[in-house]
């Protein structure tokens, strides 16, 4: 829903004067059937998409918000038909390129998860200089899931573990909760407190399995080219007038 600046304003103020959720997740849904609604190539909901994660990036890192973890693509969207996914690594490639310096500019630490040694070179090269370039900012965390798959994230801690074991550096009952989340790869990273999903489809789709077992989940009917700071806001806002119980009741909660 388009507001008002004035709305707009308000809006800021009520979400900057509540506890923010320190790490936001988002699963960027709708860039093809926003392009095809327009009679565009599914790439063009892609490119629009691009401008939506800066756009969200900005309002997230002026919000104060801890980290923020986008699903740019899974280990699914391999299968996509190969122009799709060619396209997709160049629009990644760009969009590397051209937020570098707004990443360096603004104490952004740019990380990433997933098997990233799947990715093409086009896109490993600028990612993994601003991995390393941003590595020692201490504000807005910007994750990318890429080529990421939760459901492969966990095998691949579990192998982890299981080799530590084999090598005697591990005993099988030293495996507990905090043992497996250090095996995983958001390893120090919060758990997200709030997961946005686009575009009216209400699934996790393989997304952070493990760390969002207590998220506050929000569906959104618009599609990820049209969610801008406004939308976020009003994902937060109504965030922020939920209560989370964390398996205790209400009572309990309050009492706190
Ligand atoms: C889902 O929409 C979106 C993706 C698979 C890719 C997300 C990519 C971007 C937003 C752009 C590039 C990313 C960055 C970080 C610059 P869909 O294609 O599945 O939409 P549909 O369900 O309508 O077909």
């Amino acid at each position: 829903m388009a507001l008002a600046t004035d709305e707009l304003i308000a809006l800021r103020a009520r979400v900057r004067g509540r506890p923010l959720p320190r790490h936001v997740a988002v699963i960027m849904d709708g860039n093809g059937r926003w392009a095809t609604q327009r009679g565009l190539p599914r790439l063009a909901g892609h490119r629009e998409g691009s401008q939506s994660v800066r756009a969200v990036t900005r309002a997230a890192r002026e919000l104060g918000v801890k980290a923020l973890t986008l699903y740019a693509f899974s280990s699914q969207n391999w299968l996509r038909p190969p122009t799709e996914v060619a396209g997709l690594m160049e629009l990644l490639r760009d969009y590397l390129e051209s937020e570098r310096r707004e990443v360096m500019q603004n104490n952004v630490r740019l990380r990433a998860i997933g098997e990233l040694s799947r990715l093409p070179r086009l896109v490993r090269a600028p990612l993994d200089a601003l991995i390393a370039d941003s590595a020692h900012h201490d504000g807005l965390q910007l994750v990318l899931a890429l080529s990421y798959g939760g459901r492969e994230e966990l095998v691949s801690a579990a192998r982890r573990l299981a080799r530590e074991v084999l090598a005697g550096k591990l005993a099988p009952r030293d495996i507990d909760e905090a043992r497996l989340r250090g095996a995983l790869d958001t390893g120090d990273l919060p758990d997200p407190d709030l997961v946005i999903r686009t575009s009216g489809e209400r699934r996790l789709s393989n997304f952070l399995l493990f760390q969002i077992a207590y998220a506050e989940l929000a569906f959104v009917d618009v599609a990820w080219p049209e969610f801008r700071e406004a939308e976020l806001l009003q994902a937060i806002d109504d965030y922020q007038g939920r209560e989370r119980r964390f398996g205790k009741t209400g009572a309990q909660v309050k009492a706190k």
